[in-house]
């Protein structure tokens, strides 16, 4: 009798306990939606997800920061979040004798659609629009040399390379697509002075890729960065607004040492993330095609780019309002 008693008190309080457990994840995914309906309401009111100070400041602190510093992001409600630097800190795994190392600092540009989406897991729900991230690589714990998906790209040999890159400028300067894309840039009536190219995302094109697809550089990115260069020669040619040099830069935190050189032999000048943003103002002309961040939000948050050039953007507001990702 006294066991059953204590049996049914064990359930009454399990049942309790469970009641008030659904009740505190109720009151908490209320709270998330709030902070989403907040997102939203500040987006469409015309806030910016991104300006050109809370970037700035993110830079300074990242260019002096040492692993175990901390560093703040400006959030949207005005708030700072502080995020460590990781740099070489190691966890075990994922394998017998493997080990992840968190190599590079990396800037989280969070676009409103993934402010705003209903999350799995609520925690994630934040006004902060620039989380720090870390690229993690995996090595032997002993030797340290890195293996699996983080065995290093083998590059091409220098000469290859070059003439790799030189033969895809040619080959996008002949093509009809060139052709019409000159005559198109040509006849464009540009009334502001054009004084830089910014490109984001390009690419790598320097290394031997494993994919029978590819040849044995990466033609797509090459092509990419011989439009900066048609561009500069189009652009360069016009002088509506005078005779300015138009100076060129790249940012693309996965060039290799060979990319870099090879693009500033050209007249291209590499920018490590985020210094490419801050050079973006109403002369610059901005290239993006198929980025992993979202360089259009970014952009149009923090300057009127004489002209932006991209290819087609799968996301939009009409999927922010579908609430998921599909
Ligand atoms: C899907 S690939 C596209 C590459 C190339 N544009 C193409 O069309 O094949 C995405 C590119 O975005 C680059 N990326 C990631 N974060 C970036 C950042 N913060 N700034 C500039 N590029 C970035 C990646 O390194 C990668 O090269």
């Amino acid at each position: 009798m006294g066991q059953c008693a204590s049996t049914k008190q064990e359930n009454d309080t399990d049942e309790s306990d469970d009641e008030s457990e659904i009740e505190a994840e109720k009151e908490r995914e209320a709270l998330e939606l709030e902070k989403i309906e907040q997102i939203k309401k500040m987006y469409y009111d015309g806030i910016p997800l991104f300006t050109k100070d809370s970037i700035r400041a993110l830079h300074q602190q990242l260019l002096k920061a040492k692993t175990g510093d901390k560093v703040w992001v400006l959030n949207l409600d005005g708030s700072k979040s502080e995020f460590e630097i990781e740099v070489g800190k190691c966890f075990n795994g994922p394998g017998e004798g493997i080990e992840t190392v968190r190599t590079q600092v990396s800037i989280y540009y969070q676009s409103i659609q993934h402010l705003t989406w209903s999350k799995e897991n609520w925690e994630f729900v934040d006004f902060c629009t620039m989380p720090i991230h870390h690229l993690t690589q995996i090595r032997d714990k002993v030797t340290k040399e890195f293996c699996g998906r983080s065995l290093p790209r083998p590059d091409l040999l220098r000469e290859e390379a070059e003439a790799f890159f030189r033969t895809c400028c040619e080959e996008w300067e002949t093509s009809e697509a060139c052709k019409q894309f000159r005559a198109i840039l040509d006849a464009a009536k540009i009334p502001v002075g054009i004084a830089k190219i910014v490109a984001f995302a390009c690419g790598t094109f320097s290394y031997i890729s494993q994919k029978p697809v590819h040849s044995r550089g990466i033609s797509r990115a090459a092509t990419q960065h011989a439009l900066i260069l048609t561009v500069r020669d189009v652009l360069g040619k016009k002088k509506d607004w005078g005779s300015g040099e138009i100076v060129c830069y790249a940012q693309d935190p996965v060039y290799s040492e060979l990319d870099k050189e090879i693009l500033q032999q050209s007249g291209i000048q590499i920018l490590d993330d985020p210094a490419g943003f801050l050079e973006v103002d109403e002369s610059a002309v901005v290239l993006s095609f198929c980025p992993n961040v979202c360089v259009r939000q970014v952009v149009c948050d923090i300057a009127r780019p004489a002209m932006m050039i991209w290819d087609s953007v799968i996301l939009d507001e009409d999927q922010m309002e579908e609430g998921r990702r599909r």
